[in-house]
């Protein structure tokens, strides 16, 4: 029996005849001799297949192999330094499941597409390397993250994604039709849920999708997204910072750690990530709206910080920002207000630097009943749909505190990308839905 094994294992194989499935990504051919190049999802083969070594019908469909066939592959292994991933196989035989017609020819070529057209092809794009690369650090982050809260004493429960109200402000609410003409809501954040759930376990953490009709069309907005939320009882917006702080900083570890081949394949500049370092920069708010200011922004205290402005602020530092103390006028109906200054409110948003932007959100949250419900009615947010969380204020409140974190803008920053578009699967995006 010949071994299947995946490219990933090739060194473990020289001089061993193996077996490998895959797709063919691209081949060069001569008259004599023919480079067939096989990925499978691990990384790219070099196969050799020479005319005067095989049988004359194999080399000759060989030679006739279009891009994206599936193919399995058998040979024998060999190190070559020149290859793509350090191995080349001998090709002893080769057999197709399904050749791509030359009449529809796989529509991904090596030459340049617009953007437009691969994310109309984005079911394919993702087998390209760049696209491989990225969803690879991605995956790395999530598990840096899981890996994280999991070691550090927090429970993951997860939260519901059709909800009864708004969390995040109602402007960026997508509804749906629940039984009985009752509307439902998808979920903007996990908090209010987890707020109940820290209450039980102490300390917790929720990750999944979020939802947010933002008619944004910018580099860093999705309308459906991956957010972790992590939920303290007896914490406060310190507690927040360093967490946060010692989340990023373990995740840039791990990235660097685990996805140098993905970085280098991404072109990233890895002495940027290398710099992301505790402790990060500290900042009020009122200090960023001078700085700003300063910088030649149009800014006055009380208005929210635009994507240009995340970038200004970042702009002389290696390392992300934390600002805190924003106003309470802009700010969701549950932060908690500064004891000796109530016009601000006790939160903070990590902004990336390299211009990424906003990367956390979060801060310490009401845990008086009254000044909760004075909050509701003025949010014009339904009393009814908040009973449960008032609960909360009533049965052994505590001072409590979370964050949560975008994980595609994370995984943005990590990869140095353009936009968000690529750090997701299948981006769902104000103007676009499919594939
Ligand atoms: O600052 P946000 O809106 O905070 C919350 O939702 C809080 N309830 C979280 C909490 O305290 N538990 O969002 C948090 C993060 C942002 O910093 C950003 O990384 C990401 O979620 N985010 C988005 N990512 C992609 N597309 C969007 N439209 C995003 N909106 C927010
Ligand atoms: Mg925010």
């Amino acid at each position: 029996m010949i071994p299947r094994i995946t490219i990933a294992q090739a060194g473990q194989h020289i001089g061993e005849m193996v077996e490998i499935a895959g797709w063919l990504y691209n081949i060069r051919r001569s008259g004599k001799i023919a480079f067939p190049i096989l990925r499978d999802g691990y990384g790219l083969m070099q196969c050799v297949a020479v005319k005067s070594a095989l049988p004359k019908e194999l080399f000759e469909s060989i030679k006739n192999l279009t891009q994206e066939s599936s193919i399995i592959v058998t040979g024998k292994i060999r190190a070559e330094q020149r290859a793509p991933g350090g191995y080349e196989m001998d090709l002893e035989s080769l057999q197709v499941l399904q050749r791509v017609p030359e009449s529809d020819p796989y529509p991904i070529t090596p030459k340049d597409h617009g953007t437009d057209f691969l994310m109309d092809h984005r079911h394919l794009w993702l087998r390209s390397q760049r696209q491989h690369a990225i969803i690879r650090v991605r995956h790395e982050v999530i598990k840096a993250v899981r890996d994280y809260f999991d070691s550090h004493g927090f429970t993951l429960v997860d939260t519901p994604i059709f909800t009864p109200a708004a969390c995040e402000g109602t402007t960026t609410l997508f509804e749906v039709d629940y039984f009985d003409d009752e509307k439902a809501y998808l979920t903007q954040s996990g908090q209010l849920y987890n707020e109940a759930t820290a209450m039980a376990f102490g300390k917790v953490y929720c990750f999944g999708p979020t939802f947010r009709a933002e008619k944004s069309k910018t580099r860093r907005h999705l309308t459906e997204f991956w957010m972790v939320e992590p939920e303290m009882a007896y914490a406060t917006l310190e507690d927040v910072k360093r967490v946060a702080e010692e989340l990023i900083v373990f995740i840039v570890g791990r990235v660097l750690e685990n996805r140098q081949e993905e970085l280098k394949r991404l072109e990233r500049d890895t002495s940027k990530l290398e710099a992301i370092q505790a402790p990060f920069g500290r900042m009020s708010y009122d200090d960023a709206v001078k700085l700003l200011q300063a910088k030649g922004s149009e800014i006055q205290w009380g208005g929210d910080f635009g994507g240009t402005d995340e970038t200004m602020i970042t702009a002389d530092q290696q390392r992300p920002v934390m600002v805190d103390r924003f106003p309470t006028s802009i700010k969701a109906f549950y932060f908690e207000p500064d004891a000796e200054r109530p016009e601000v409110v006790l939160g903070v948003d990590i902004l990336a630097p390299e211009g990424y932007g906003e990367i956390i959100g979060g801060g310490q949250r009401i845990h008086d009943a009254e000044l909760l419900l004075q909050r509701i009615e003025a949010h014009k947010l339904p009393k009814e749909a908040f009973d449960w969380y008032i609960d909360l204020r009533k049965y052994g409140s505590v001072p409590h505190a979370g964050f949560g974190m975008g994980i595609e803008r994370c995984v943005s920053w990590m990869c140095g990308l353009e936009h968000i578009r690529e750090t997701i699967a299948f981006p769902r995006m104000l103007n676009r839905l499919r594939p």
